[in-house]
């Protein structure tokens, strides 16, 4: 009572009046926006800069871990914070340890409102888990929650899990095409795989735009993704909506660390235990890849053969074995690929974009024809050909059919299994001698995942 009798006198008083309005305006502001922020006008438009004020704490969001350099005793984490004077701090510990350590980085690009905070991790011991937290806004001892991140073994070691997805579309889009995003994401967070590869086609900005813009809606994809990104690598490829479709790459690609190896932001490759990852650029429905590029695919692919890489998996958006009638193969990219990874020796390449489930038999011959090695669906050798599997969707099904995508009645001879009802992911487990692939259907409906198809390659013979 007494606190009321004092603001009322202070209201009250005549010095008070003539300021009276503008604070009150800014009470307001604080109260209903919960800071102030930093405005600049350009032109006829204003940008918000930064937010100078948090009155209520915020954890770092958009947090998502990277290899840009050796997978094993290394790691880049990324993340965002709304307020832009906030450190770039990580304070990390090995799994059973007591005291943090600290590791300092920078903020790499303005973005979209806040700021994006980039730390390099050095020196950590292979095949580990490690505790981190970042620096939250305000008060300097505010922390985030606790996470757990893992390197990887040693290069040319084997025994981890990378999940490929794709074609994801942000939770609660209004068409309603994005039936299974949510589910997906839990059941690939369940996996807690290692690494995860994403495959393009995120946020679906052209048919989504809730968010207002582009930037928003790259951050709330990052966000939707938090289960899976704080605690498992993300390596990106693109897709056609990264690159067309009212997006452009830039905004995406700021957000990614990726190695310095890359041709052209898009065409890069990391090396993980006893595999060699290559991001094929392949972005256009019927276009292939520029002579350039092909050549960087090949000499990377050579010198990760030469290095004594095992698995080389080449992962990309547009498929060039796709059945569906809603993006049918890149006949000009399975022209081109076809005989470089055969000729390579690569027997497992992933991609997406048609949205449905489809896996060949191992090729050779491709594109003349497409002749399968094997009529096993479960087990094939180093002496077999090289598997095309496309997983898609991982969330969204297709604005072209308001579902997914529509198989023609009869597959071609090469087709192993598809599937073509649910959204789906697929799995790689690398071993001393084994490379097994499985591939979860996700019905959206809280129903639990299934196994849609599952084989492997192995150094060795298959059992008669
Ligand atoms: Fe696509």
């Amino acid at each position: 009572m007494r606190l009321l009798l004092s603001l009322r006198e202070l209201l009250n008083r005549s010095s008070f009046q003539k300021i009276r309005l503008p604070v009150i305006l800014f009470a307001l502001t604080v109260l209903l926006l919960g800071s102030v922020a930093v405005y600049q006008v350009i032109g006829d438009r204003i940008h918000v800069r930064g937010t100078i004020i948090s009155l209520f704490l915020k954890q770092p969001d958009q947090i998502h871990l990277a290899w840009d350099g050796n997978s094993a005793n290394s790691i880049n984490l990324r993340w965002h914070t709304r307020r832009i004077y906030t450190p770039s701090v990580v304070g990390y510990r090995q799994l059973g340890e007591s005291e943090w350590k600290m590791a300092v980085g920078h903020q790499n690009f303005s973005g979209s409102n806040g700021a994006r905070h980039e730390v390099e991790l050095r020196n950590l011991l292979a095949n580990s888990t490690y505790e981190y937290r970042l620096k939250g806004d305000r008060l300097q001892g505010f922390w985030s929650d606790t996470f757990e991140l893992r390197t990887s073994p040693p290069i040319g070691e084997s025994d981890f899990d990378a999940i490929y997805f794709a074609d994801t579309g942000l939770i609660g889009r209004r068409d309603g095409l994005g039936t299974g995003v949510e589910k997906i994401i839990e059941a690939i967070a369940a996996q807690h795989p290692l690494l995860t590869l994403a495959g393009g086609d995120y946020a679906y900005y052209n048919t989504d735009k809730r968010y207002g813009s582009l930037e928003a809606s790259i951050d709330v994809w990052l966000n939707q993704m938090a289960p899976v990104f704080t605690r498992s690598v993300v390596m990106p490829t693109y897709g056609n909506h990264e690159t067309q479709l009212q997006e452009n790459m830039t905004p995406w690609a700021n957000r990614f660390a990726i190695p310095d190896n890359a041709l052209n932001r898009g065409n890069y490759s990391f090396d993980v235990g006893n595999a060699h990852f290559v991001s094929v650029f392949a972005v256009f429905e019927q276009q292939g890849l520029e002579p350039q590029a092909l050549d960087w695919i090949r000499q990377d692919i050579l010198a990760a053969q030469a290095a004594g890489q095992t698995w080389i998996i080449p992962f990309m958006h547009v498929s060039a074995f796709a059945e569906g009638a809603s993006h049918p193969s890149n006949l000009a990219l399975r022209s081109q690929l076809g005989p470089l990874f055969e000729s390579l020796g690569v027997k497992l390449v992933l991609s997406s974009h048609d949205q449905a489930f489809e896996r060949t038999y191992p090729l050779v011959d491709v594109p003349e024809k497409n002749r399968p090695t094997s009529q096993s669906k479960t087990c094939y050798t180093m002496e077999d050909g090289v598997t095309w599997l496309k997983t898609s969707p991982s969330g969204k099904e297709s604005n072209k059919s308001g579902s997914f995508s529509i198989f023609k009645a009869d597959p071609s001879p090469w087709v192993a299994v598809r599937d073509n009802t649910m959204h789906v992911f697929t799995k790689l487990h690398f071993s001393a001698e084994n490379l097994a692939v499985e591939t979860f259907g996700v019905r959206g409906d809280g129903q639990p995942p299934v196994v849609l198809d599952s084989f492997e390659y192995t150094q060795n013979q298959c059992a008669a």
